[in-house]
């Protein structure tokens, strides 16, 4: 069973990731959920992932994060996940509570003291993973992977950059500076797993409450990508990242140097993916260019499936 501690900005996808990687098809050891600013403001997102986790009745502690990126001021994106962050599906007050305090120390303290190595599976901006990196460098060492959504070759926030990677780009470049082995999924795979309202049907006829919470969470995220981006469908990310600890072999992969952009006046917060290795720079990131999308929408189904079993 491999130790993660998901990272996240919840968020549709990023919900969506987290019901991946709590159902019994992962074989994930949820460390803990710790939350940042990124979709809307990190309060909002961590009462989100309170939500979330009590409708799982998953045991983990959800610690919350940043307020804010290294440098900028924040940017959020209402139009695509609501004011609350995760419009559309209903869900009660979370009765489960916040930990005490701050997501940065309770990565520090995680990783020092798991026996297994810990993998990071950061799905908003990279602020806490960043702030985590900097306070206390010598928990590298027991990190065997950081798994991130974010970044691409084209952006969705700018022409050049991501909405993830764009937010705080210092902060990305920490991560991708750090030597730690990165895999990375961008915009250029995770937009061949668009919902489509065929896959969203599929995911209605699975009788059980967390697909049909996972239902209305494409309803809604797929209305905001057709008004937005003209989509038929939203792409759900932050899932790759889960998916791919479960069945790496859904994806297709280049070992490569990415860079990230932190003064261009057009390309801030680009990712700048050296496909061709022309810069001869080592390569720094796994890099996902393709997923098998059949074989991704039937293991999606399963997981949702594992929930109604016993
Ligand atoms: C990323 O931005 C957020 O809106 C999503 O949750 C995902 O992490 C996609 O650009
Ligand atoms: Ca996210």
């Amino acid at each position: 069973m491999r130790n993660v501690i998901l990272d996240c900005d919840p968020g549709h996808d990023d919900a969506v990731s987290i019901i991946i990687a709590a159902s019994k098809k992962s074989d994930l050891n949820i460390l803990g959920i710790t939350t940042v600013a990124g979709n809307v403001s990190v309060d909002k997102n961590t009462i989100n992932a309170l939500k979330v986790a009590e409708l799982l009745k998953l045991q983990v502690p959800v610690v919350e994060g940043s307020s804010r990126p290294l440098v900028k001021q924040s940017e959020i994106a209402p139009e695509i996940h609501g004011d609350t962050g995760m419009d559309g599906p209903e869900l009660p007050e979370p009765t489960k509570v916040v930990e005490e305090g701050h997501a940065v120390d309770f990565i520090i303290e995680q990783v020092k003291k798991s026996k297994e190595k810990v993998t990071l599976v950061p799905t908003g901006p990279l602020t806490n993973v960043a702030l985590a990196l900097i306070k206390a460098p010598e928990i590298k060492e027991n990190i065997d992977e950081i798994v991130l959504m974010g970044g691409g070759t084209f952006g969705n926030w700018t022409p050049a950059a991501e909405f993830n990677i764009y937010v705080d780009a210092e902060a990305a470049r920490v991560v991708f500076e750090s030597g730690i082995p990165l895999t990375m999924f961008g915009l250029d795979v995770t937009h061949q797993v668009i919902a489509t309202p065929d896959i969203v049907e599929r995911v209605g006829k699975i009788d059980n409450d967390i697909a049909q919470f996972v239902k209305e969470l494409l309803i809604f995220f797929g209305q905001a990508y057709k008004d937005h981006f003209g989509f038929n469908g939203g792409p759900i990310h932050d899932a790759c990242t889960t998916m791919y600890l479960m069945k790496p072999e859904l994806f297709e992969f280049q070992h490569l140097n990415v860079s990230i952009e932190t003064k261009g006046e057009f390309s801030y917060g680009m990712t700048v993916v050296d496909k061709l290795n022309t810069t001869g720079l080592k390569a720094n990131t796994n890099f996902a260019w393709n997923v098998d999308q059949e074989a991704f929408w039937q293991v999606f189904e399963d997981v949702l499936e594992s929930f109604g079993e016993e």
